[in-house]
C-alpha cells in the first residue's frame, strides 16, 4: 500500500489550506482546517485502527511525540501529512512502517488535543484570510444555521465550544448574549477576541480543551457546537452539556455527516446518518436534519447535520 501523498479533494470542495492530514494506512483523509472529506475510495472500508506494531517497533507514544513535534514546527502546507510522509520517507523509513504509522497517529490525534491545537494554531495565526471560504477554506462569516436558531431567542448566557476565530461568538454578542468561547487553539481564542474588539463587543475567551474545560451546572442558556469536533459520540460528553444548560437551553449543533462514501477522519467526530439525534436522545429535539450542502467548512457537496435541541 502507498502512502497518498497528494490527495484527490471531492470536485467543488474547498482547498484544505492549513494543512491536510492523510492516513492512507487507516484509510481516512480529512482537511485540516476544514474538517473535509477527501475519501480515497479504495482505501475507506479501511479500519480506523493502526494494525498491532511489530516486533521493535517504534511505540505509539513515540510515533506521536516524532509527529506532533514536527507538525508544531512544520510550515502550514497545503500537501499537509503529505509532507511528513515525504520527511518519513527521506529518513528511509519503509512505506509500511508509515503506513503503520499514519494509523497510530490518525488514532491519537482524536484522542490527545495537542493535535487540534497545532492544527489550529496554524490555521488561525495566518495573517493573510481574505476572507473568502474558497480559498481560506473556511467562512469567516457567522453561520446561517445558527444565526436562524437563536432568531427570537431572548439572549441570555451563551457558551460557543470550539469557537475558532469567533465569527459565531462575535455575532451572538453582537446580538446581546453574553457569551464565553472555548478553544484548545491559543491562535483562535486570541483571533476571536481580536474580532470581538473590532465588532465592539465583548467576549470570555477560554483556551482550553473541552475535557479540562468545567462547564458548569445549570448555567448557559444556550450551548453552541459548529463544527467544533466534539465528543458527542462521548455519553458522558453529551451529559456534562445537558447538565451546564439551564432548564429550556438549547444546544445549537452543526457538524459533518460520516458517510462511507465520504468519511472523516475521527477527530472531527463526523457521526454516521441519525447518529447525532440518538446522542441527543435525553433533550427534546425542536428540530433536526441532515443534508447535502455547502459547508461553512468543508465546502460544496459535504454532508451536513443540523440540530437544535432543548434541555428538557
Ligand atoms: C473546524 S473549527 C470550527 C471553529 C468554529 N466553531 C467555526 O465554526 O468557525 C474546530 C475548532 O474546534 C477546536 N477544537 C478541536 N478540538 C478541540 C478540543 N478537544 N477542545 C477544544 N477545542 C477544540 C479547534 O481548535 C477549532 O478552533
Amino acid at each position: 500500500m502507498r502512502v497518498n501523498m497528494s490527495p484527490k479533494v471531492p470536485a467543488g470542495a474547498w482547498p484544505a489550506i492549513a494543512v491536510v492530514l492523510i492516513a492512507a494506512a487507516a484509510g481516512f483523509v480529512a482537511g485540516g482546517s476544514l474538517g473535509a472529506q477527501a475519501p480515497t475510495p479504495a482505501l475507506s472500508q479501511a479500519p480506523a485502527q493502526a494494525p498491532p506494531p511489530t516486533a521493535g517497533a517504534v511505540s505509539d507514544d513515540q510515533v506521536w511525540r516524532e509527529f506532533i513535534d514536527w507538525f508544531r514546527a512544520a510550515p502550514p502546507d497545503p500537501s499537509g501529512l503529505g509532507a511528513y510522509a515525504a520527511e518519513l520517507a527521506r529518513r528511509n523509513v519503509p512505506q509500511e512502517e508509515i503506513q503503520r504509522r499514519f494509523g497510530v497517529i490518525m488514532r491519537l490525534f482524536a484522542v490527545k488535543p495537542e493535535g487540534a491545537e497545532v492544527l489550529y494554531d496554524k490555521t488561525f495565526n495566518r495573517t493573510a484570510l481574505t476572507g473568502r471560504p474558497e480559498e481560506d477554506g473556511f467562512a469567516s462569516v457567522p453561520s446561517e444555521f445558527l444565526v436562524g436558531a437563536v432568531k427570537g431567542v431572548p439572549p441570555g448566557r451563551a457558551l460557543d465550544l470550539g469557537m475558532g476565530q469567533g465569527r459565531n461568538a462575535v455575532a451572538l454578542a453582537k446580538a446581546g448574549w453574553a457569551v464565553t468561547g472555548v478553544d484548545v487553539s491559543g491562535e483562535a481564542v486570541a483571533a476571536a477576541k481580536r474580532n470581538a474588539a473590532a465588532a465592539g463587543v465583548d467576549l470570555e475567551g477560554v483556551k482550553s480543551d473541552y475535557a479540562s474545560f468545567d462547564l458548569g451546572r445549570g448555567a448557559w442558556d444556550l450551548v453552541a457546537m459548529i463544527f467544533a469536533w466534539a465528543p458527542v459520540d462521548e455519553p458522558a460528553f453529551v451529559e456534562r452539556v445537558r447538565a451546564s444548560l439551564k432548564p429550556g437551553g438549547l444546544v445549537v449543533f452543526e457538524n459533518f455527516v460520516g458517510t462511507p462514501e465520504r468519511p472523516h477522519a475521527p477527530m472531527v467526530r463526523a457521526l454516521p446518518p441519525g447518529a447525532t439525534r440518538e446522542a441527543f436522545a435525553g433533550f427534546e429535539i425542536v428540530s433536526y436534519e441532515e443534508s447535502t450542502g455547502t459547508g461553512d467548512w468543508g465546502g460544496p457537496g459535504s454532508n451536513l447535520v443540523r440540530m437544535v435541541a432543548r434541555k428538557k
